[in-house]
């Protein structure tokens, strides 16, 4: 079914990604996030309010139990202390249409999904959230802190499930569907850790450990996810951050802050230690 090599990304290529995720050179020239934010010292301030008209486009990546909730709740909460207006949204699940198809996607049992049938799903959530909750609050000048998008389409349905790649990205060719986030933090974890830490989570909701579709994958299911990922963060050096995400919640959080910080200055201010 992986007609890519899509298991075959292997350990050297992870240990790359480990040893350079602090890497923050990946910011180029021209790239949205560095060109709305240049020193206020030297640049005309009408030119600083057009460039900061929109808002910016944050997605939060990573396999079950990487931790992404958490830390987007409180990357919020320091951004809103700071006085930046932020949404939190997620996929699935960011609308009326959303929550709905949520519920079929991971909640009720509706027997085995068709892979393609489940993409379209993932998709048409994806399309109703842009065009009703991510794009009106960017043009309004929200920041929008985002839990999954397309990576994770690419991950999931392309790399583990098998989906031809392309496919996915010809789905993502226009708008409102063609919107690129303008960072995307990648929560890189150990399969057997996060799966571990999700069906703990469930244990503390008193659901069976292997409620929800993806917990019940076998762990090369999530090694799979894994590997796509960084092989996507790979291929976009620009607008991936790796974050280790292992560790305590406190030290992922500035790591974070760390590679947030030259998009979002009061990250470096309010001494994240
Ligand atoms: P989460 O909101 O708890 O992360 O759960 C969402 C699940 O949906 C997660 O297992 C990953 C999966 N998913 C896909 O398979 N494809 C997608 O495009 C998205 C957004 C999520």
């Amino acid at each position: 079914m992986l007609d890519r090599g899509a298991a075959g990304i292997v350990g050297s290529r992870i240990q790359r990604h480990m040893t350079s995720r602090n890497d923050t050179s990946g910011t180029g020239p021209g790239t949205p996030a560095e060109s709305a934010f240049q020193p206020a010292s030297q640049v005309d301030p009408r030119v600083m309010t057009s460039a900061r008209r929109r808002g910016l486009f944050v997605t939060f990546e990573g396999i079950e139990g990487s931790g992404k909730t958490t830390q987007i709740e409180r990357l919020a909460d320091r951004l809103r202390q700071a006085g930046e207006a932020i949404v939190i949204t997620r996929e699935p699940g960011g609308s009326p249409l959303g929550r709905r198809l949520r519920t079929l996607l991971l909640g009720e049992d509706v027997g085995r999904i068709d892979p393609q049938a489940e993409l379209l799903l993932y998709v048409a959530d994806r399309a109703q959230h842009l065009r009703e909750v991510v794009e009106p609050a960017l043009a309004a000048g929200t920041n929008v802190l985002c839990d999954r998008f397309v990576d994770a389409t690419l991950a999931y349905q392309g790399y583990a499930r098998g989906i031809d790649l392309e496919l996915i990205r010809m789905l993502h060719r226009s708008p409102p569907l063609d919107r690129r986030p303008d960072r995307t933090m990648l929560l890189d974890l150990d399969p057997a850790v996060g799966l571990d830490r999700a069906r703990r989570r469930n244990e503390d909701l008193g659901l069976a450990p292997t409620e929800g579709r993806f917990e019940r994958e076998a762990l090369e299911f999530h090694t799979r996810v894994r590997d796509g990922y960084l092989d996507l963060a790979e291929a976009e050096p620009f607008r991936f951050r790796i974050v280790d995400a292992e560790g305590s919640t406190e030290s992922v959080e500035a790591r974070i802050a760390d590679l947030l910080s030259d998009l979002f200055p009061a990250l470096d201010e309010d001494g994240v230690s």
